[in-house]
């Protein structure tokens, strides 16, 4: 969704400006602009529809809007479509206020018909205008108070940086529902919506809550909660380096994040794994509270979900428990039989999707207790949730995830062994082989990330598919779902991905000669079943890409077009090593197809409007 970034020190703004929007453009926008004020010139608004590049150009990289403050934006669009006067930063009529806003005003219509009444004329489609203008409609010589004012007058989501033409040594950050950071500097001082724009310029942070607002100078940061009380802000160390959200010599953040994975996992696994045991010291919850917990229910959207399909495999096989796994934006309006004992396990990357943070929010007014499993350090999500374990993979960049997606899982299988310990629902045998070879785990990944040239010479051959299928049982039917997801959001192909059980009720009717059918069979138990499924789809013409494991590989070559193998691991760990090469394949399928990559078209990174 949209990114944020105000700055106000004693440099040029307009460079430090678009310079942090660079770094925020992965976040997904169609627009972008700045605001910055001088004595000399005033408030100077640049906006471009496109590319950061296109605005950037316009003011040739920031000479031509001179002043030590101002504000940037790029924009993804939610009220109307994407051009130069629907960019942020909005304008108030009298040009005295500069706003740029993430997030949705819900009552924007109805302050937009008062305002006209007053004869206010709107230049834009969007909901944040009406912000602009009631700032000035409040505006009586008192920034903070219009601020104020403003905010008990508007309903919904927003992350706000404000300027006033009137009070140009300040800015005015405020937040609700949507992210908003503060980024401290000597002689300097920054609002973002993430640290990425910041990082570059200072590590020390504080993440505002719902109702803060902040003001700040060059030289201080106040900031009040929403009674305006003044609030001793946590300021915490971003403890990783500027060129971990850097492209290290690769064509695209997905590739390089894709290669992180080993690395990623072990240093998720590593520091939990203690003389041979799981030790999660970050838990509070105890073996009292799982042995009265009836149900786990995990919540979380896209590729988030997917490692929750996966884990309701691993958890209940490990835990004999009930897991129901639920699509956020579903549970939200689902009425969910929640109680005291269920236990709410929370996943997010990003720890600011929306309707991640509301389910969540709702579990947790139904009783549960909310585990969350965030990439984030210090996101909404982390911060609301009773417990708290960290996926370490470092900024994940590229909007499509894989790092986050396979630390995620390292996090559901530490988990899964730490709970089953704690109810005493696992054998000490199985427990030790299962932490033993999570422990090999990041070399194998390094086995098939060794693949990547066999994998791209078979995007070359199926990049020019229209519609791709993917099909598999139990946690080979989970790593389905993400790579047809990854494969969709990148490469725009159209897929489907199936419980392959499911094909004979439906969906068989759409496999024609040529369709392209991706049969993930690394599951030995139902290796047999798998492909005879396979037989069924290549009778009626499809090409398949068998994923299987090396010692199941041999005989799946008798069947399948093509394959492609990983090392031989338990079952409830194959999804670590199947979804590597479906990542690859989405990849090299989008490369050949000229797709930008770390940008795909319509989405952005985070999903912080419901
Ligand atoms: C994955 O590639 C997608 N970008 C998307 O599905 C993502 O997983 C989803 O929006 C959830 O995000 P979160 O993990 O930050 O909550």
């Amino acid at each position: 969704m949209c990114g944020i970034v105000g700055y106000v020190g004693r440099e040029e703004a307009a460079p430090i400006l678009l310079d942090g929007l660079a770094r925020l453009e992965y976040r997904g926008y169609d627009s972008a602009g700045i605001a910055v004020y001088s004595a000399r010139d005033g408030l100077q608004v640049a906006k471009a529809k496109g590319r950061l590049q296109v605005l950037s150009d316009k003011i040739h990289g920031g000479a031509d809007v001179r002043g030590r403050i101002g504000l940037g934006h790029t924009r993804w669009a939610t009220h109307g479509e994407p051009s130069d006067v629907n960019a942020h930063p909005q304008l108030s009529e009298s040009g005295r206020f500069a706003v740029i806003h993430n997030g949705i005003i819900e009552n924007y219509v109805e302050i937009k018909e008062f305002l006209q009444e007053q004869g206010v004329s709107f230049v834009s489609q969007t909901d944040t205008e009406v912000v602009a203008h009631l700032l000035d409609y409040y505006y009586k010589d008192d920034m903070m108070d219009a601020v104020v004012k403003v905010l008990h007058r508007i309903e919904g989501a927003y992350a706000f940086g404000i300027v006033c033409a009137d009070c140009p040594d300040r800015l005015i950050a405020a937040r609700k529902d949507s992210p908003l950071i503060i980024g401290y500097g000597q002689g300097f001082n920054f609002l973002a919506s993430d640290v990425t724009a910041v990082i570059k310029y200072t590590r020390e942070v504080s993440y505002l809550d719902d109702g803060d607002i902040a003001v700040l100078t060059a030289d201080k940061v106040e900031i009040y909660d929403s009674l305006l009380l003044p609030q001793n802000k946590a300021r915490h160390t971003v403890d990783w380096e500027v060129s971990a959200a850097e492209k290290g010599g690769y064509e695209h953040f997905m590739a390089k994040e894709i290669m992180e994975q080993p690395e990623a996992f072990r240093k998720t696994i590593s520091p939990r794994i203690q003389n041979g045991r799981v030790v999660l010291d970050d838990l509070e919850i105890g073996a009292d509270d799982l042995r009265e917990m009836d149900k786990i229910y995990i919540i979380a959207c896209g590729s988030s979900y997917h490692v929750g399909v996966v884990a309701k495999y691993t958890l209940e096989k490990l835990l004999r428990k009930p897991v129901e796994v639920a699509l956020a934006s579903e549970f939200r309006y689902c009425d969910p039989i929640v109680s005291p004992k269920t236990l709410c396990i929370v996943i997010s990357q990003s720890g600011e999707t929306i309707d991640t943070l509301a389910a969540m929010r709702e579990a947790k007014r139904l009783g549960a207790r909310v585990l969350s499993i965030v990439n984030v350090v210090g996101s909404t999500i982390a911060r609301e949730s009773d417990d708290v374990l960290y996926t370490w993979a470092g900024p994940e960049i590229a909007v499509a995830t894989t790092k986050a997606y396979s630390t995620q899982l390292a996090v559901i299988y530490l988990i899964g062994l730490y709970f089953a310990d704690q109810l005493d629902a696992i054998d000490e045998e199985t427990y030790r082989s299962v932490l033993e070879e999570l422990q090999r785990l990041p070399d194998k990944m390094e086995k098939v990330l060794e693949q990547k040239e066999k994998i791209q010479y078979y995007a070359s051959r199926y990049f020019n598919h229209e519609s791709i299928f993917f099909i598999g049982r139990n946690v080979d039917y989970a790593v389905g779902l993400e790579g047809s997801l990854k494969l969709k959001e990148i490469s725009y192909i159209h897929s489907e991905a199936y419980a392959a059980g499911e094909l004979k009720h439906g969906t068989i009717s759409l496999i024609e000669p040529g369709a392209l059918v991706v049969a993930l069979a690394g599951y030995r138990g139902l290796f047999e079943k798998l492909m005879s499924n396979v037989v069924e789809v290549k009778s009626r013409g499809a090409d398949v890409l068998g994923v299987t494991t090396d010692s199941l590989g041999a005989e799946m070559e008798k069947t399948v077009d093509a394959a492609v193998t990983v090392p031989d691991t338990l079952d409830m760990l194959l999804p670590s090593l199947e979804v590597l090469p479906m990542q690859l394949l989405a990849y090299y399928i989008a490369l050949m197809r000229g797709c930008d990559i770390d940008k795909p078209r319509n989405l952005a990174k985070s999903v912080t409007v419901e």
